[in-house]
């Protein structure tokens, strides 16, 4: 904690130092980003394993203040993105080192660039969905508060089990220097690798979070994501295929939606699975490690919490892995698009 202050404290002591800004704006981003990233990959898994939990979450993503932090989600993704490739760029070119600060204006200068005309497709979406003839559909913060708060279970059982087994950890290990001491060369090698692996999987995220943000934001929108009779972005209308691969949203449930998307072959390659699979890997891991780097950062004075800050991100990773590919490789069914239907048509008629 003591460093956490530490950190807030200089960085307002060295106010205009635009590189102390840009490293805590860079950790915020890809913190704020990877929050989003537990709640969205469990709540998509959700339309293969409990599809009217996905029906509720996408009702909550129409919420008007979802609709703001769907403005901060991407504002977050673009900088933390430029900024990323800055840091790549420069950590492999040392000679261009004095430029440091030049270069953090220029990450300001494209998120600005890249944001505005962005943000006014989005606002488009939403102008048409509250222009539309029928009133909008608002769940209610209760509605909201209920579906999210397993979510926050979830994250506390996480943290209380990393510091048990952390516990545990120490207990067996006696708290040794000497085992710290000996994987500390391994250690470092490794930390290498990750230093890499943050590097270049910054890199290949760029393309797979952009077209995946441009589909859900601008080119479709999160208000078509339950509409009945929409297209479905990424795949073709081809009406004499099945309900649940002719490109279009018959039932109008989000349930159908991932279905439509999931089930669409080029050739014989289910490519919109693919492209999930590579972005769950990359932006899960990228992600995980990055966390711990930070919580790494501020837990230095306790060895107990430093090995649970690992633990931890080792158990968020692997979870939301399992989790997103088990969805991956499951089958939306008929009767799961039914089920789905039914249950938002009974949150609309009651009122959520
Ligand atoms: C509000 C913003 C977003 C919306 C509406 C959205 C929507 C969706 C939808 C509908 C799917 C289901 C399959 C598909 O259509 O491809 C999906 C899957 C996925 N999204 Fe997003 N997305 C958003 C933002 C993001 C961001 C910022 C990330 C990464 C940081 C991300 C990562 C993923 C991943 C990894 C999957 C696959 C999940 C799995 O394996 O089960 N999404 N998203
Ligand atoms: C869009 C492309 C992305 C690029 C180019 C990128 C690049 C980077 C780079 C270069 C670092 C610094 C690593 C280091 O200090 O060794 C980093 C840190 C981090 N990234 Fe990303 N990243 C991207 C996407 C993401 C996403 C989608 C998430 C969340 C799921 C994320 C979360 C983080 C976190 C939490 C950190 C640690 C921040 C810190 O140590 O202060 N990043 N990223």
């Amino acid at each position: 904690l003591t460093s956490l202050v530490l950190t807030l404290t200089e960085t307002l002591r060295y106010r205009g130092a635009l590189g102390q800004w840009s490293w805590v704006l860079h950790r915020i981003t890809g913190l704020g980003t990877l929050l989003f990233l537990v709640l969205h990959v469990i709540g998509v898994a959700w339309s293969v394993l409990y599809p009217t939990l996905w029906e509720k979450e996408v009702l909550i993503y129409q919420h008007p203040l979802f609709t703001v932090g769907e403005f901060a989600l991407v504002a977050c993704v673009v900088y933390h993105a430029l900024n990323g490739m800055r840091i790549g760029i420069l950590d492999y070119n040392p000679k261009w080192w004095k430029h440091q600060q030049r270069a953090a204006v220029y990450v300001l200068i494209g998120t600005v660039v890249l944001l505005v005309p962005t943000f006014i497709l989005m606002f488009q979406h939403v102008l048409k969905h509250y222009q539309a003839p029928e009133a909008p559909f608002i769940v209610s913060l209760a509605f909201i508060a209920e579906a999210q708060f397993p979510f926050l279970v979830g994250i506390v059982v996480a943290a209380v089990a990393a510091v048990l087994l952390s516990g545990v950890v120490g207990l067996v290990s006696g708290g040794g220097n000497a085992t710290v001491s000996a994987k500390a060369n391994r250690g470092s090698g490794l930390e290498r690798f990750w230093w890499s692996f943050m590097r270049t999987s910054g890199i290949l995220i760029v393309p797979l979070v952009f077209g995946h943000l441009a589909l859900a934001h601008i080119v479709q929108g999160v208000f078509e994501l339950n509409m009945v009779n929409a297209g479905i972005a990424g795949v073709p209308v081809n009406e004499s295929l099945g309900a649940l691969a002719n490109g279009i949203n018959n039932s109008g449930t989000a349930v159908e939606y991932v279905a439509e998307r999931w089930n669409f072959l080029l050739g014989s390659v289910a490519i919109w699975r693919l492209y999930d699979a590579a972005l769950l890997a990359l932006v899960v891991v990228h992600g995980f490690n990055g966390l711990r780097y930070v919580l790494t950062d501020y837990t230095q004075g306790s060895p107990l919490l430093r090995r649970a800050a690992g633990y931890l991100c080792l158990i968020g990773a692997v979870v939301l892995l399992v989790v997103g590919t088990v969805a991956l490789l499951g089958t939306i069914d008929q009767s799961m698009v039914d089920m789905a239907r039914e249950a938002q048509a009974a949150i609309r008629a009651g009122g959520a």
